[in-house]
């Protein structure tokens, strides 16, 4: 039987950001320790670690786990976090494993219902026989890395581009790999493995030094990934949560990303490892989007709650539901103005700050005083995309808005009077994702047929085409 939690990832992929994530068996390595027989003898590989990954890994594994436990192999545990070893083998009792994962309530796993009667049971039945483990040497590693073919049978979607602040690296997010292509160079694409299933969005830093990679396994973990563009080195890993991360965007000064959370929240991750991820609980439902202001001090958020919403970025209070849409909200965008949302409603609309952040109005006197309705005062329509909008990306001085999406041509807009400036029209649709670099002179798209297009703007001309993965080549 599938746990809500696992049923809630499945559903972040066929409905939600469908069809952008119709990646099929997603969840091939998830043996349920559901099926262990009730007598005989508990499998660490078939059984304990499967558990231990579906239910603590979003905390306790990678580079940097809570409590300074890892639980990523036997050995792991019998090291212990800061408090020591979890369990002598062959003593469950008084165990610091059990006292955590029981009780009322347990204290682990934390911020998700407990661990069932059954898989306690199972966890103490390995205890008792020794705590042995039946993995074979790699085996594990193996089976938790995400598994990136060396060529595909058909080209991935690209779910998310990127454009270095020059415009002369785009970065495609192939699946789970990172793929860097040289714009003008003849240099190959250089790939960059994760340990997502997915990946739902990819951003240079303002100085190009890096390349963030947001996204995670659905029912594990979020992940984001800060990548050295120079050499492709990790320079950063953060893990957290249970699911996959959405969409978000850079702080101005580079130092930490804002991106949605499935829980509702915007969380923001820090470049410095050592630094805290903070988070910001500002939706009812999965935050989809997220942009900051180009002064740093607003987030706009937006997601499946149909909500766009601004919040201060230095403390996480929300400072007014900007807007409720009929329907889910999957990109926002904010210059110094204003805050842009547009999603499934086929809508592209503008809230200006300055009215829409001023105290409430009143109308009328005596007992006829209302609040006056400012949605109409603040809210500014650009002209209505054609079909839903999938996309957005703005110029680094904020002037340029790109909308992308079902429809067949790319539509820039100047945001200052939103009259379009631009149309790339013949793009594959639909087109999941698009970039522009920072001075608004070339844009990038990733289309669901898995092609990378590169554009020099305001020209249109095409500079770069290709599918950034190898394919395999058909049988003869
Ligand atoms: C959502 C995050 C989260 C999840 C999921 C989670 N933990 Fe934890 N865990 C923590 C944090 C945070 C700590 C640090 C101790 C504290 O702050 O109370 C911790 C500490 C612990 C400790 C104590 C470590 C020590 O040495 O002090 C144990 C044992 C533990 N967790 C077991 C588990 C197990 C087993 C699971 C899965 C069934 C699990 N945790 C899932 C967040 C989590």
């Amino acid at each position: 039987m599938l746990g809500p939690l696992f049923r809630r990832a499945v559903w972040s992929l066929t409905l939600a950001l469908a069809p952008l994530f119709d990646s099929p068996a997603l969840f091939a390595d998830e043996a349920s320790p559901a099926t262990v027989p009730a007598a005989g003898e508990v499998s660490y590989r078939q059984a304990v670690w499967p558990l231990l990954k579906r239910h603590c890994w979003g905390c306790h594994s990678g580079a940097n786990p809570q409590g300074g436990l890892k639980l990523d192999s036997v050995a792991d545990m019998l090291k212990g976090g800061e408090s020591g070893p979890l369990f002598q083998p062959g003593k469950p009792e008084a165990s610091l494993l059990f006292d955590m994962v029981s009780g009322e309530p347990p204290e682990m796993p934390r911020q998700q219902p407990p661990l069932s009667s059954e898989k306690i049971e199972l966890l103490r039945r390995w205890v008792i026989a020794g705590a042995k483990d039946d993995s074979a040497p790699g085996d594990l590693a193996a089976a938790a890395t995400v598994k990136i073919p060396a060529a595909y049978k058909f080209a991935p979607s690209i779910t998310s581009v990127a454009l270095s602040p020059d415009g002369k690296l785009a970065a495609a997010a192939c699946r789970s790999e990172v793929v860097l292509i040289d714009v003008d160079g003849t240099a190959g694409p250089r790939r960059l493995p994760t340990v997502c299933d997915l990946l739902s969005h990819l951003e240079f830093s303002p100085d190009g030094a890096l390349l963030a990679a947001v996204g995670g396994t659905p029912g594990l973990y979020g992940e984001v990934r800060f990548f050295k563009v120079a050499d492709g080195s990790v320079a950063a890993a953060r893990r957290f949560g249970h699911d996959t991360l959405f969409r978000g965007g850079f702080a101005p000064d580079g130092k930490a990303i804002a991106v949605g959370g499935p829980d509702g929240a915007v969380h923001v991750v820090p470049v410095d490892p050592a630094a805290d991820v903070r988070r910001f609980e500002l939706h009812t439902d999965w935050v989809l989007d997220v942009a900051y202001s180009p002064d740093g001090k607003l987030l706009v958020s937006g997601g499946r709650d149909k909500a766009t919403k601004v919040s201060s970025a230095e403390t996480g209070q929300l400072l007014r539901a900007l807007d409720a849409s009929p329907e889910m909200i999957g990109s926002v965008a904010s210059d110094g103005s204003f805050a842009v949302s547009a999603g499934r409603a086929r809508t592209l609309i503008a809230f200006e700050y300055k009215i829409a952040l001023e105290g409430i109005e009143l109308t009328g006197d005596g007992n006829g005083v209302q609040p006056a309705s400012k949605r109409d005062q603040y809210a500014r329509p650009f002209e209505g995309p054609p079909q839903v909008v999938y996309d957005m990306a703005t110029s680094a001085d904020r002037k340029l808005l790109a909308v992308a999406g079902a429809f067949g041509e790319i539509r820039v807009y100047n945001m200052l009077d939103r009259q379009r400036v631009a149309t790339i029209a013949n793009v594959p649709p639909p087109v999941f994702s698009v970039a522009l670099n920072a001075d608004g002179t070339r844009l990038a798209l990733g289309a669901k047929n898995g092609q990378l297009l590169v554009y020099e703007l305001p020209s249109g001309k095409l500079l770069k085409s290709l599918v950034p993965v190898p394919i395999e080549s058909p049988a003869k």
